[in-house]
């Protein structure tokens, strides 16, 4: 196959407008540049709730969104681009409301981008190979993504049930470690025997259905650790934390080793639609907050390694939820013509990246 460079997306300075969930941002944008990129953090509002709270999230969406938009208003912009889903919706209507109101009071195109395609592209150079398999990981998705080019995505697996974020939230929940859980029991898994708890690996077994599911993986969790008959040793803490980490990115590694898998065998397969299969994939593509972890990034880093593909992480600050990674698919968007009417742009909170 070619090996095509990837364009740098459209030369439109855009403002991108992301409230999609418990981070409030804006940021400008010129085709893959990022000129600024704000993200005020409502971590600390949901902490005590350990999640976050749709109500909480788009009253603080409403104070702040003036505030980081001005902050990240560097220069004059072409276009206003806002995450339209999927997400919360009430929170997904701040962003969306003041979008529409900014790009009618300054006469300039609109453009509706989805929070996936955000995140799937969070990690591009100019060197990534198309198509690429895109992982999405954070606290709201687990999804793998064939990407055939820029702009065309289907769905290869997602999550049954719960996100690896937010399994990995609640185990640390469990463990009294702080949320959000995933940063905290990657520090404490550093320091423990991953072996010394064996779980159940989820879907063993059904290998040929690609899909996540971490809700057994989190009950099993809450059994061993409520079968722990006195107050958790800071050694027992740490070898919970590694047992439950090791077993959730062992799902994960095995998942998308099998989607490759699937994706790059010429030999007919009864999951995947016969239009894609064999069409192959030539990089790796990672996104969303979880890819924050050190040890997962080096575990899918050795399976780029062993399947003879690269691997694309995103820069420092784009992991999590940011408008930068909205402005840049906004820009792909917009050079391919595809503008939203303020008149009729509306929340879509369960918009599949693979939907128009
Ligand atoms: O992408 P993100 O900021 O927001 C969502 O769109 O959900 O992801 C947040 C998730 C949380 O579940 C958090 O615990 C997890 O990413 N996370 C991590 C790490 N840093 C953040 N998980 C594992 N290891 C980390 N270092
Ligand atoms: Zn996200």
């Amino acid at each position: 196959m070619e090996k095509k460079k990837t364009k740098g997306g459209s030369s439109m300075k855009i403002l991108a407008i992301e409230t999609s969930c418990d981070e409030t941002c804006a940021a400008v944008t010129e085709g893959t540049k990022i000129l600024s990129n704000v993200v005020w953090s409502q971590v600390a509002l949901h902490k005590e709730f350990g999640g976050v709270v749709p109500s909480i999230a788009k009253r603080a969406h409403e104070e702040k969104i003036d505030w980081v938009i001005n902050k990240a208003l560097v220069t004059d912009v072409d276009a206003i681009a806002v995450t339209a889903g999927p997400g919360l919706a009430i929170a997904l209507e701040v962003g969306i409301k003041k979008a529409k109101g900014l790009a009618q009071e300054w006469d300039k195109p609109l453009i509706s981008v989805n929070h996936i395609e955000g995140h799937v592209l969070s990690g591009l150079t100019p060197e990534v190979r198309f198509p690429a398999l895109a992982l999405v990981v954070s606290g709201g998705h687990t999804e793998l993504i064939w990407v055939e080019k820029i702009g065309r995505y289907k769905i290869v697996a997602r999550t049954m049930d719960d996100a690896l974020g937010e399994a990995l939230d609640k185990a640390a929940r469990m463990l009294g470690l702080g949320y959000p859980g995933g940063a905290e029991l990657e520090k404490k898994a550093a320091l423990g025997n991953p072996k010394k708890y064996p779980l159940p690996l989820p879907m063993a077994g059904k290998e040929k259905n690609l899909a996540f599911s971490y809700s057994g993986l989190k009950t099993a969790f809450y059994r061993l650790t409520n079968a722990q008959r006195s107050e958790l040793s800071s050694q027992e803490v740490n070898d919970l934390a590694a047992s439950f980490q090791e077993t959730a990115f062992k799902h994960l590694l095995r998942e998308t080793k099998n989607s490759i898998a699937f994706y790059t065998s010429p030999h007919p397969s009864p999951i995947i639609g016969e239009g894609v299969r064999g069409r192959g994939i030539h990089d790796l593509l990672v996104g969303g907050g979880v890819a924050a972890n050190t040890k997962l990034r080096e575990e899918i880093k050795r399976l780029s390694d062993e399947v003879g593909m690269g691997v694309y992480f995103p820069a420092k600050g784009m992991y999590g939820d940011n408008a930068a990674m909205i402005g840049i698919a906004a820009g792909f968007r917009a050079e391919r013509g595809e503008f939203t009417d303020p008149d009729t742009i509306d929340r879509r909170p369960r918009w599949r990246v693979d939907e128009n």
